[in-house]
């Protein structure tokens, strides 16, 4: 479509000159800048409102360009990659020599991407280099599943906004470290673990957050305005009491409640559609204003465990 293609190449025009454009991918809207270029790194940070020692991913519009910004890739990142791109895998591997320390937060890795949205891969190849994105919100808040998400959380500090709907995935990237001898998980996402496990035939483990510099593994990361409490089926009633006691005004994801003091904010089916749902649902609770949102969390398979875990952080309960 000849608009698209107009979109794309200003799209490009920003990223030369040094700006930001939000672009939809299949997980969420990333806030991208030229990784090649310092300034523009700083100026993203700037906005998003994050420390700049953190790390941020480079997105990529083919699969080959994986050794034009990672050297010494092991095997499993090989394999992982030839599986999983263009897709919601982002893996960490040795930096090439060019990759800017603004990226990657001094490390000696960079974390890389291939995404599978015709737009955000249109803008990519278009682009050529590699394009620096964190999730197109401010530091700290739920990440955006649509154009309007990201409006509301950036308006004017992004000089352009593509707009590909809704996300499909609705969940950000997994995050598998392959720049250690034995690889793990760092963040749980939208490519599920036990698929990872298959492709490399062996258990990846998760890494317990702390001393690695991951925002996206902070305790009260993902969190809405709403305090989210998580529980189980049996749970839920005692939850909605001891909230009405305390007089809040609450809401439930994932039961359906017989009570017209509770919003009720979503019963996705399974763990695929409450990853696509998650952060509308909770973007929904604050809109409506509500002091509690009390969650049924689902089973902690497929993208299941990727909600489970984004669940806890919005609790404030994960270490
Ligand atoms: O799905 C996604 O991954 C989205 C879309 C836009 O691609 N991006 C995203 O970016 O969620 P962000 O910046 O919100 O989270 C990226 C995570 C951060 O926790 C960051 O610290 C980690 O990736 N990361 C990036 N490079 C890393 C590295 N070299 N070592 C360890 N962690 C890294
Ligand atoms: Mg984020």
């Amino acid at each position: 479509m000849a608009e698209t293609e107009t979109e794309i190449a200003r799209a490009v025009q920003v990223l030369r000159d040094g700006g930001l454009v939000a672009f939809p991918t299949e997980t969420v809207y990333g806030l991208g800048a030229d990784a090649s270029s310092a300034d523009a790194v700083h100026r993203l940070f700037e906005v998003k409102g994050r420390p700049t020692d953190h790390p941020v991913i480079v997105h990529l519009g083919d699969v080959e360009q994986l050794d034009e910004w990672g050297v010494e890739i092991a095997d499993t990142a090989r394999a992982l990659t030839s599986a999983c791109w263009p897709g919601p895998l982002t893996v960490v591997v040795r930096r090439a020599p060019h990759v800017p320390d603004a990226v990657t937060g001094g490390l000696e890795t960079v974390g890389l991407r291939v995404p599978d949205q015709p737009l955000a891969r249109e803008l990519l190849r278009a682009f050529g280099g590699g394009v620096a994105a964190p999730s197109a919100n401010r530091f700290g808040r739920v990440s955006p599943t649509t154009a309007a998400d990201v409006f509301a959380d950036l308006g004017d500090d992004v000089d352009l906004i593509l707009d590909g709907g809704p996300c499909r995935v609705g969940v950000e990237s997994t995050i598998v470290d392959c720049s250690r001898a034995d690889p793990v998980i760092l963040r749980l996402g939208g490519a599920p673990r036990e698929e990872l496990e298959a492709v490399l035939g062996r258990h990846l483990p998760l890494l317990d957050s702390g001393e690695i510099r991951a925002p996206g593994t902070l305790a009260s990361h993902y969190a809405p305005r709403a305090h989210v409490e998580h529980t189980d089926g049996d749970a839920l009633a005692a939850a909605l009491a001891a909230a009405h006691e305390r007089g809040e005004l609450v809401g439930v994801i994932g039961a359906e409640v017989d009570d017209h003091r509770v919003a009720q904010l979503g019963v996705p089916r399974d763990g695929d559609q409450y990853a696509h749902d998650l952060y509308r649902m909770l973007r929904d609770a604050d809109a409506r204003g509500l002091d509690r949102v009390v969650a049924v969390v689902p089973e902690p398979t497929g993208l299941g465990a990727a909600v489970a875990d984004r669940l806890r952080r919005a609790s404030g309960a994960a270490s």
